[in-house]
């Protein structure tokens, strides 16, 4: 009876180890690595000691030159990067803020992929995704920035018979529509767009067509002033200083938009603004766990609704002017994160 009611000392150190082992285990559980008999398990496990990271991803050659040309990354001296699963995980810091960059390889696939890597691998507190884009909204232009608050995937649909009722959701586009030189019939029928499943953590899944940035970090990106590059090279400038857009939409799909009629379509159907092959897939693999996630895209393009530029003549330019906002970003982020620990 004595010994029940009042608890002895060893009873008590005892609870304090088991508040020990506790806390110990659930702080590595929440950490991430990779599975205890991969080669490189002890090099990503001191690699995060130094984290948790910002996960700065984008999707091609020209986007990753960009960062190494910009001189704003600067590598880590010890393990400047680690390789897994055919891409190159580069660490180290931007304006002192600890980032693990990485390119992943363009369209859906490669972009979701990764980022799932970034996570289990790597500690990270979130994703910043930057790129090119296509624009399709007339107030948008070469080397604008749009920093969306939703994108949405536009490449899933519904392929309809000849000849079907239209559809309830009017989500559709009829390829009637666009015969020349006129309206008509077209045994291509309609397609009806499709909402994505998602899958997040604490919740059944859920249709959506609109997938949001982190509202946090779109309150703190919409408050940024960066100065953008206006020229391409010494001899071609842009005929005005291009700007940062915030809050519009964007719409990814796996497909390279080069159409007038399509894009406009995008733009009136959905109020899409700009087009890419990765966004909705980078933000979808980052809410599923509840990681924030934001999204920067230069305008390299005019999808299709270009009448001088080929299609890509401007993409370095593009790359620079969204990395620019990228790491202004990344900037203030790191010094908010900075002040909220009570390190300033
Ligand atoms: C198109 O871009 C302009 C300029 O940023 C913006 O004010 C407008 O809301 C955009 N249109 C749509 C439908 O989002
Ligand atoms: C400068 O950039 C423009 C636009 O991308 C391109 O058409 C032109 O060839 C470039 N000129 C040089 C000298 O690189």
């Amino acid at each position: 009876m004595a010994m029940e009611s009042k608890p002895s000392i060893g009873r008590l150190w005892c609870l304090l180890f088991f508040f020990f082992f506790f806390f110990f285990f659930s702080f590595f559980r929440c950490s991430s690595s990779l599975p205890s008999a991969h080669p490189l398990r002890s090099v990503v496990d001191q690699i995060n000691e130094r984290g948790p990271f910002v996960g700065l991803v984008m999707a091609y050659s020209a986007e990753a030159d960009a960062v190494e040309s910009s001189g704003w990354f600067v590598p880590a001296n010890a393990q400047p990067y680690v390789d897994l699963y055919g891409r190159r995980f580069h660490i180290g810091t931007i304006r002192g803020v600890h980032v693990v960059y990485v390119m992943s390889g363009q369209r859906r696939l490669n972009a979701g992929i990764t980022v799932q890597i970034l996570l289990d691998v790597f500690s990270v507190r979130g994703i910043v995704h930057f790129g090119t884009a296509g624009s399709a909204n007339d107030s948008i232009s070469f080397g604008d920035v749009s920093v969306p608050k939703f994108a949405a995937f536009t490449g899933s649909w519904t392929w309809k018979k000849f000849n079907s009722l239209k559809g309830s959701s009017n989500q559709e586009i009829s390829f009637s529509e666009y015969n020349v030189p006129a309206e008509g019939k077209n045994l291509l029928s309609t397609v009806e767009f499709k909402p994505e499943e998602l899958y997040s953590v604490g919740q059944p899944m859920k249709e959506v067509f609109w997938l949001p940035v982190n509202s946090r970090w779109f309150q703190i990106a919409e408050k940024l002033e960066v100065e953008l590059e206006r020229c391409a090279n010494k001899t071609y400038c842009l005929p005005n200083t291009p700007k940062v857009v915030f809050g519009l939409k964007a719409s990814t799909a796996d497909v390279f938009l080069d159409n007038a009629a399509y894009r406009k379509f995008l733009f009136k159907k959905f109020g899409v603004s700009t087009v890419d092959e990765e966004s909705a897939a980078v933000i979808m693999t980052a809410i599923s766990p509840a990681v924030p996630v934001i999204v920067f895209r230069g305008v390299s393009d005019l999808a299709g609704g270009e009448a001088h530029w080929s299609s890509t003549s401007l993409s370095d330019l593009a790359s620079l002017n969204a990395l620019k906002v990228a790491v202004k970003f990344i900037e203030v982020l790191g010094r908010k994160e900075h002040l909220l620990l009570g390190k300033d």
